[in-house]
């Protein structure tokens, strides 16, 4: 399923977002939140193939704006530089293979914290929840406030999470398979530092909105997180026709 449309150009302007709606007309959205490596977005992937949906992984959002941030050698903390980049992401940045380094994750969570930068992505997201790219009748965004800003009225809610170390473990395995060095440690502690800038931060803090259905993948594989959103998903859908 194709995930972002290549011919969207830059993504929005921040003076769109504020009068951007939050609904999400006939469109199906399963909405995603959950910290760094608790594995919603392999679950938001595996979702959206299965039933034919869109899937947006809304923190390659903010790691593109770090990313061009830091590519010009700026501060990520600096809000004019942070949201002139917010507004220079394109769709075929959100591909580009530095987007993964620790590097760039780390600064993602300062550009994050920023309003300016947040506004400067929320039409984008909203577009994509109420018109994912055709054929496709819905769409699975991934992200820390999909369901608690991004799609308020999204048809499902899910807030995946792990344990701090079960997270830092699989951090780890990811980064050597892709052939960076990885301590556990130093992983643990950025790990611990990105939670609470996302988890403390004013604007759309991490949160698991009231109506979403909570999957801890502590001791879930991703099978069993599968099988129960896929049940959710499909239990929904059947409640819709
Ligand atoms: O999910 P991720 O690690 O790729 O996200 C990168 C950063 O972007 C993360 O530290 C928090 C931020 N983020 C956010 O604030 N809101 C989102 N909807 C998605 C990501």
């Amino acid at each position: 399923m194709s995930h972002v449309p290549a011919d969207r150009g830059h993504l929005a302007r921040p003076d769109d977002a504020g009068g951007t709606p939050a609904v999400q007309g006939s469109s199906f959205v399963v909405a995603i939140d959950g910290p760094a490596a608790s594995g919603k977005g392999t679950l938001a992937r595996r979702l959206a193939e299965h039933f034919g949906f869109a899937h947006l992984d809304t923190g390659k959002l903010y790691r593109a704006t770090a990313f061009l941030v830091l590519d010009d050698g700026g501060d990520p903390a600096d809000p004019d530089a942070a949201e002139a980049a917010a507004c220079r992401v394109t769709p075929a940045l959100l591909a580009d293979p530095e987007l993964l380094s620790e590097r760039v994750a780390n600064a993602s969570s300062v550009v994050a914290a920023i309003p300016g930068v947040r506004a400067a992505l929320l039409a984008f997201q909203r577009a994509f929840a109420a018109t994912p790219p055709p054929p496709a009748g819905g769409a699975v965004l991934d992200g820390r406030d999909i369901g608690t800003a991004v799609c308020p009225d999204a048809a499902v809610k899910l807030f995946v999470t792990a344990s701090p170390e079960a997270r830092a473990a699989r951090r780890v395995k990811e980064l050597r398979q892709r052939g960076a060095a990885a301590i556990y440690d130093d992983v643990l502690q950025d790990m611990k530092e990105r939670d609470a800038r996302d988890s403390l931060r004013q604007v759309a803090p991490l949160a698991a909105a009231a109506d979403a259905v909570t999957i801890d993948t502590t001791t879930l594989d991703a099978d069993q997180a599968f099988e129960t959103a896929s049940d959710l998903i499909a239990r929904a859908l059947a409640g819709r026709r």
